[in-house]
């Protein structure tokens, strides 16, 4: 059991930010399957500072998905904790400050992965966010700005900082910044952080895109906890998987075409419920590949989905597909 505060997780793989994909929908699904923590998409600190953007349901976490960490980004330490304030003021349960994206427009803004070159900045934001909040304060970083001897130095200090100051957890990314998503995630430095600062509870992420991936690596790498990225989108049974092989079970029957059918409609209604037909059915576009992959006839199934345009058109195709 993983204690941070009155936060106790009962198994340690955990659901990751994803921009664009963890919003309520993606996330009550997760938690459903047992994922025991969920967080938002990365978030700018000013939209908790606009109270009009922060009313709005999106941005609040609702009672059936918590526990639920925000995720904030910013390029001003006060700014930042500030915002934290408001976030667990609307009722997420924890922080999560990244300094990890590395999108070409946060970088330009001197936010999130461009912060990986300058540990005293990722060190005030902390410790300010430390005194604006009662709740743990995570922290998502990379394993380095790129492959530069600096990059290594200035990685190394930032973990040793997050060891002396108490950071709860400290999520670590297998890629540089400059890596982007490209290539394998590489988990070595991960490992030897856990080594170095037994004490630091640490997260690793990379290329986690099976249960037996997420187990294996846990189990080889030491670290106190795995987080599934990628292989979670359109795929919320990844977490039951794991859950049954963390407790020495066997894998349980992968879900039936009807009950595959029935979560994808229901992932759909959630996410109509927030957005006008024109945007939810390009947005439901981006978990297609994933859950299509259990189609024993993805191909097709996939191409017919993404053809649609209306509502009632998925939902007609998914009906006729998925055999419901
Ligand atoms: C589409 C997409 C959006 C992401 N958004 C975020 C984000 O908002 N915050 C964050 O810390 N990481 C974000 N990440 C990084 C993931 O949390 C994760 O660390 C990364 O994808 C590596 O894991 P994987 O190789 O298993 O996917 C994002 C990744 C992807 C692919």
């Amino acid at each position: 059991m993983l204690k941070f505060g009155t936060l106790q997780l009962d198994m340690p793989f955990i659901q990751a930010p994803l921009s664009g994909y963890t919003d309520h929908p993606m996330r009550v699904l997760a938690k459903r399957f047992g994922c025991p923590l969920t967080f938002t998409g990365v978030m700018l600190d000013k939209i908790a500072l606009h109270h009009k953007a922060l009313k709005k349901l999106k941005f609040q976490p609702q009672d059936n998905e918590h526990p639920v960490g925000a995720q904030v980004l910013g390029d001003d330490p006060e700014v930042i904790a500030a915002a934290a304030e408001k976030f667990i003021e609307v009722g997420y349960d924890l922080i999560d400050l990244n300094f990890a994206c590395p999108a070409p427009k946060v970088l330009r803004r001197v936010r999130g992965g461009h912060l990986m070159q300058q540990p005293g900045f990722i060190r005030e934001t902390f410790l300010r966010t430390r005194e604006k909040v009662n709740c743990p304060v995570f922290m998502k970083i990379r394993i380095g700005y790129d492959g530069s001897e600096a990059a290594n130095e200035d990685f190394w200090t930032i973990c040793e900082n997050a060891a002396t100051d108490g950071v709860d957890m400290l999520a670590i990314h297998g890629r540089t910044v400059h890596q982007k998503y490209r290539g394998k995630a590489d988990w070595s430095l991960i490992i030897e952080v856990k080594k170095r600062f037994p004490n630091l509870t640490i997260f690793g992420s990379g290329d986690i895109m099976t249960p037996e991936i997420a187990i294996q690596r846990r189990e080889e790498s030491g670290v106190d906890g795995v987080i599934v990225a990628r292989g979670a989108i359109g795929n919320p049974w990844i977490f039951q998987e794991i859950r049954a092989l963390w407790n020495g079970q066997e894998k349980p029957h992968p879900p039936s075409l009807e009950e595959q059918g029935r979560i994808m409609l229901e992932h759909f209604e959630m996410i109509c419920q927030t957005r006008d037909e024109r945007k939810a059915v390009p947005y439901f576009r981006k978990f297609l590949a994933g859950y299509c992959k259990r189609h024993p006839d993805r191909k097709k199934t996939l191409l017919a989905l993404m053809a649609c345009k209306t509502k009632q058109a998925v939902i007609q195709t998914i009906i006729e597909h998925y055999k419901l």
